[in-house]
């Protein structure tokens, strides 16, 4: 397995872990959406995988890439896993460029500082892969600055950084959350494109379930730092197991849809919220006392797994 996650709990302080008891995998050449509200710890999942922990956390559980275990390699193998073997593209492309360099500096240094790539090698793999993201006249992007770019210009040059190394796998956090629909559109298609053609694994983080259920192969559904539901993203879409994933469904329609809009009840829990039972049982429509008692255990379900006493039943 290319990235395997095995009941990774991250405690940094607060009433509840920030994950408590997280698995997940993805294979070479899937694609594995991550999907929750704000502040349910999808963040803390991707950077867990480059081994980026909150400061004073206590940690327990596995992350392994291609079998190495991550949370206790050497500096020399992290290194290695964070310069060529797992790359991340996150949110707003401005945050990872230096608006006083130009892109074509921004693209070489990295090769030349963390590959060892010589400086003219360097160069014409720059052009390689802007070329591959779908830029045209890659020769004078190389010169321009940051701001000379749009968003969806910048999240291409991003990507294109992204895959200078090779890498195995992607975590895509939040990636094509910040653009404009029809730029979304282009970058998830040549995510899409670029993960096919390089057998990438991918772990795309999304808020947005029907983005997910689109997008994934498989999908997890994270509540409260806990995995709530994880399905094949059909069998998702199409029969949510889980009361939160039908309830993340029935608050965002889609054109055409006769049913009404129903919101969940109530707001995201913080970490200051703590629970004996069951993370989602205060905003549960079909939530009984028992739900309070005990955290529920995943319970097989139609292709994967439903964290949730009633599906029990
Ligand atoms: N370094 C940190 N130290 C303490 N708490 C953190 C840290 N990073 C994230 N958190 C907390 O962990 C929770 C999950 O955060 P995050 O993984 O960023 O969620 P998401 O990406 O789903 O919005 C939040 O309550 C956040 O405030
Ligand atoms: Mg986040």
């Amino acid at each position: 397995m290319l990235l395997s996650v095995e009941g990774l709990t991250i405690e940094a302080g607060g009433r509840r872990p920030i994950l408590r008891e997280v698995s997940l995998s993805v294979g070479r050449g899937e694609i594995v959406g991550l999907v929750g509200e704000s502040g349910s710890g999808k963040s803390t999942i991707a950077r867990s995988v480059l081994r980026l922990l909150p400061a004073g956390a206590r940690v327990s559980g596995r992350v392994a890439v291609e079998g190495e275990d991550v949370l206790t390699m050497g500096q020399g193998a992290l290194r290695d896993l964070r310069a060529s073997k797992v790359s991340m593209v996150y949110q707003d492309p401005r945050s990872s460029l230096n608006p006083v360099r130009r892109i074509g500096d921004f693209l070489t240094e990295r090769m030349v500082r963390t590959l060892g790539r010589p400086k003219a090698e360097a160069r014409t793999r720059a052009l390689e892969l802007l070329d591959a993201v779908g830029m045209r006249d890659p020769g004078a992007r190389l010169r321009q600055y940051p701001h000379e770019l749009s968003g969806g210009m910048l999240q291409r040059v991003v990507i294109a950084a992204a895959l200078a190394a090779d890498p195995a796998l992607l975590l895509a956090d939040e990636a094509t959350s910040a653009l404009d629909v029809t730029t979304q559109a282009e970058t998830l298609a040549l995510l899409r494109r670029v993960q096919a053609e390089r057998e990438l694994g991918m772990l795309f983080i999304t808020h947005d379930l029907h983005l997910a259920a689109a997008f994934c192969d498989r999908v997890h559904v994270l509540y409260a730092g806990t995995v709530v539901e994880s399905r094949p993203a059909k069998e998702l879409f199409a029969d949510p197991r889980h009361p939160y994933t039908a309830g993340l469904l029935a608050c965002t329609p889609e054109l055409g849809d006769p049913r009404p809009i129903r919101p969940i009840p109530g707001r995201p829990p913080s970490l200051d919220d703590a629970f004996t039972g069951c993370p989602f049982a205060p905003r549960c429509p079909e939530a009984t006392a028992a739900c309070e008692e005990e955290p529920p255990r995943p319970v097989a379900v139609s292709g994967g797994t439903a964290a949730c006493r009633l599906v029990e039943a």
